[in-house]
């Protein structure tokens, strides 16, 4: 503990000399929100993640998340530095979704608009018409669909089922999916609410849809803390990576929360929920980006970054 103390007054300092802000996403461990709330930088969803890099002062900009949250701050302010803890800290969804296999799809289907997740390389952002984050993807389609539009999805094919369902739009999707929450089981979680009948399911709409199925609330990280907050309930069972319940916990201690099953027999795992990617950024890690920024830092190609503006502005400015 007092090492971390040490990392921590030592990240504060360098903070300020580099005149850099601290950028974390709710997947973060707690120490890392904590440090982040404590230096005026930013804890939230991807979309809040994206706009406040984008409208802050600061000239280097230090993203706790993975690479994708990275690339799009650098997408929308390409004057900044933008480091990261590491550059090994990817994501499932960007994996399973390579930019040319992606845009070889699309080519395929030219009558339909290409609404991509921002959870993609800057590669595939560029092949889009539009970019989405979760707290968004519904209006967004929505507002497609009214249009007359047909769609072209990618990649997390949960999320375009469960956007499909809801909006009733023609949507062809890539199938590509976050291992996180394709962890969850509906017949475990149907269990554990017996045991809870009083709680009430927070499910994001990364996860299988028979787990959706199951919720009392859908929404990116963000919607469902305000769900926790809105709703009357005192008990939650919660169907995404664990790190929300720093915050859940911090805005509502007098609510409880416990988390969803990711294994059978209505047991659940206590580490499983946890994105390996997101536990990549410690304090060690953010001390060595403020550092020396050479190897995290993220640089977008000129071309790629122009194109990709375009369907990221798209969604900056729709979500108004
Ligand atoms: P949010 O936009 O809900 O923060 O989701 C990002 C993410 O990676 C979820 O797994
Ligand atoms: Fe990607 Fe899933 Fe990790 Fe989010 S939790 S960054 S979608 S692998």
């Amino acid at each position: 503990d007092d090492q971390k103390q040490a990392y921590k007054a030592r990240i504060k300092t360098l903070l300020a000399a580099k005149d850099a802000v601290l950028v974390a996403h709710y997947y973060t461990d707690p120490e890392i929100q904590a440090l982040a709330e404590e230096t005026g930088g930013c804890v939230s969803d991807s979309l809040e993640m994206a706009r406040f890099g984008n409208q802050h002062p600061a000239k280097t900009l230090l993203v706790a998340g993975v690479k994708f949250m990275g690339e799009t701050a650098k997408i929308l302010t390409p004057e900044k530095t933008v480091i990261m803890p590491t550059l090994e800290a990817t994501c499932s969804l960007d994996l399973g979704c390579p930019a040319a296999e992606f845009s070889a799809f699309c080519d395929q289907h030219p009558d339909r608009v290409v609404v991509v997740y921002a959870n993609t390389s800057a590669a595939v952002k560029a092949r889009a018409d539009w970019v989405v984050t979760s707290s968004i993807a519904l209006d967004v389609v929505d507002y497609l669909d009214s249009q007359g539009k047909k769609i072209l999805w990618g990649p997390d094919k949960h999320l375009g089922a469960y956007v499909q369902k809801k909006t009733g739009a023609d949507m062809l999707l890539w199938n590509g999916a976050c291992i996180v929450h394709d962890e969850f089981k509906a017949n475990a979680l149907r269990e554990l609410k017996k045991q809870h009948p009083e709680a009430a399911v927070l499910v994001h709409p990364e996860s299988p849809d028979s787990v959706v199925e199951l919720a009392d609330a859908v929404g990116s990280t963000s919607q469902l803390i305000k769900a926790a907050q809105t709703l009357p309930n005192q008990h939650f069972i919660v169907a995404t990576d664990r790190g929300i319940f720093y915050k859940m916990q911090q805005l509502m201690p007098e609510k409880s929360f416990v988390e969803a099953p990711t294994g059978g027999n209505g047991a659940t795992c206590r580490s499983c929920a946890h994105c390996p990617w997101m536990a990549m950024n410690g304090l060690k890690a953010i001390e060595e980006a403020l550092l020396s920024p050479s190897g995290h830092e993220i640089f977008v190609d000129a071309a790629l970054r122009e194109r990709a503006l375009l369907p990221l502005n798209r969604m900056l400015n729709f979500a108004k």
